[in-house]
């Protein structure tokens, strides 16, 4: 057996522990990551691409900000298309000329990787059995098996910041957590192609056959979503079938100059929302999708993650450097407001523009009625704005 110490143990390398361990570099506290799977894997998982202002002012204070300026894309609008029309929503006029970063979840893992191991910060990847310990009293730490050896690293704190399947949450004693679930009756068919936008902004369409999204990660690269049923299996959509489905639920001028090409990844996400209260428990932090997750309707899931860990390394900074537990004490409360805020958007965007069982022909006339509303009252759409660029930390 091996034994080491540091400041904060982080476990899992999802964009929530890397951003923490960043975050905390810079303000002088050592973190050590451990991760249950290979960088590869980590860099494999594809997830939505939008980015709050906030979650770029985070990046950029960790210093993984120059690419995502340089590369990614800022939009000023999203449009919302229903009843055959495409209708755009301001959000930089709404808002007071605020933006969203268009920039994969996948490159801002990149990019947070690199700075780590540029700036030689340890990660411990391929980490088997992972268990933290000790968290309730004032010598917590995290146990793990490498290379046929067990090792446990000592440490002030433990961030749990491993995902909704994560280990974290898990080894909260029972009966202290109370969680909160909706788990949406439908999933996500995504396709990533080579091929350029069909549109310059973001469209989410409500159709009678279901929703659809067409999003972007460059101005060559495209991501498309159309809903589909639970227990749909990705294997089972040609990229023709999906290719046709898609085009069915989009205004004609969209339909017509869709371009088409071989479909680089294709799959099925669930949707669901999550909460998992209170956020700490003793000397454990929980951070992410470990502590909340949102169905992919609005793109919350990235953001709400850099928020959390934007909040416990300031608390954390706060411990060691002004010898203060505000923060510490006041973590969860404060990510918890934030978090049901952006559930409630979350679950709204997502019940507005998704066919539902139950929703039927009266379901859809509401439907409609609530987006005519929405793209025609200054107030309405001024809400969807102000949500979707995302609110204060
Ligand atoms: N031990 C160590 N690491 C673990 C364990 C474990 N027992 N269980 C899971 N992990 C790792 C996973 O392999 C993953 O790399 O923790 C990481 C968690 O990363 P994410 O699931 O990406 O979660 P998070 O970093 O909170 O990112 C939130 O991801 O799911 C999206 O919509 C969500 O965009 C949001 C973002
Ligand atoms: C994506 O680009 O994958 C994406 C964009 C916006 C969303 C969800 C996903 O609301």
């Amino acid at each position: 057996m091996t034994s080491a110490r540091t400041q904060v143990a982080i476990v899992g390398a999802g964009p929530a522990g890397l951003l923490l361990g960043a975050l905390l570099a810079k303000a002088g506290v050592a973190s050590v990551i451990v991760e249950q799977r290979d960088p590869d894997y980590v860099l494999g998982r594809i997830r939505a691409g939008v980015l709050e202002q906030v979650t770029v002012d985070l990046l950029d204070a960790a210093g993984a900000g120059a690419r995502m300026h340089a590369e990614g894309l800022p939009h000023h609008g999203i449009e919302l298309c229903f009843g055959g029309a495409r209708h755009r929503i301001d959000l930089h006029g709404l808002t007071g000329g605020k933006q969203v970063m268009v920039y994969g979840q996948t490159e801002v893992t990149r990019d947070l990787m690199q700075l780590r191991a540029a700036t030689g910060l340890p990660t411990v990847y391929e980490a088997e059995q992972v268990g933290v310990h000790g968290f309730d009293g004032d010598r917590p730490k995290v146990s793990y098996r490498k290379g046929g050896q067990t090792h446990e690293l000592h440490c002030d704190f433990i961030a749990g910041c491993d995902g909704y399947h994560g280990v974290s949450r898990q080894s909260v004693p029972e009966g202290v957590l109370k969680t909160f679930e909706r788990v949406y009756p439908f999933g996500w068919l995504g396709v990533l192609s080579e091929t350029p936008p069909v549109s310059h902004e973001l469209i989410y369409s409500n159709h009678e056959r279901g929703f659809a999204l067409c999003s972007m990660r460059s101005a060559t690269r495209s991501r498309y979503y159309v809903q589909c049923s639970a227990d749909d299996r990705a294997e089972r959509w040609s990229d023709a079938a999906f290719w046709d489905e898609l085009r069915l639920r989009l205004d004609r001028a969209a339909a017509e100059s869709l371009v088409t090409g071989p479909s680089i990844e294709k799959s099925i996400a669930p949707l669901r929302s999550f909460v998992a209260e209170p956020m700490r428990f003793g000397r454990l932090f929980l951070a992410g999708d470990a502590a909340h997750i949102v169905p992919p309707t609005g793109a919350k899931g990235l953001n709400l993650a850099a928020g959390d860990v934007g909040l416990l390394s300031r608390a954390l900074a706060e411990h060691y450097v002004e010898h203060s537990d505000a923060g510490i004490d006041g973590y969860s409360e404060r990510c918890l407001r934030r978090v049901w805020r952006a559930e409630r958007f979350s679950w709204w965007f997502t019940s507005l523009m998704h066919k539902f069982p139950e929703t039927g022909d009266f379901g859809q006339k509401m439907q409609t009625a609530e987006l005519d509303y929405l793209v025609h009252s200054q107030a309405a759409s001024t809400a969807l704005a102000e949500n979707y660029v995302g609110l204060p930390l």
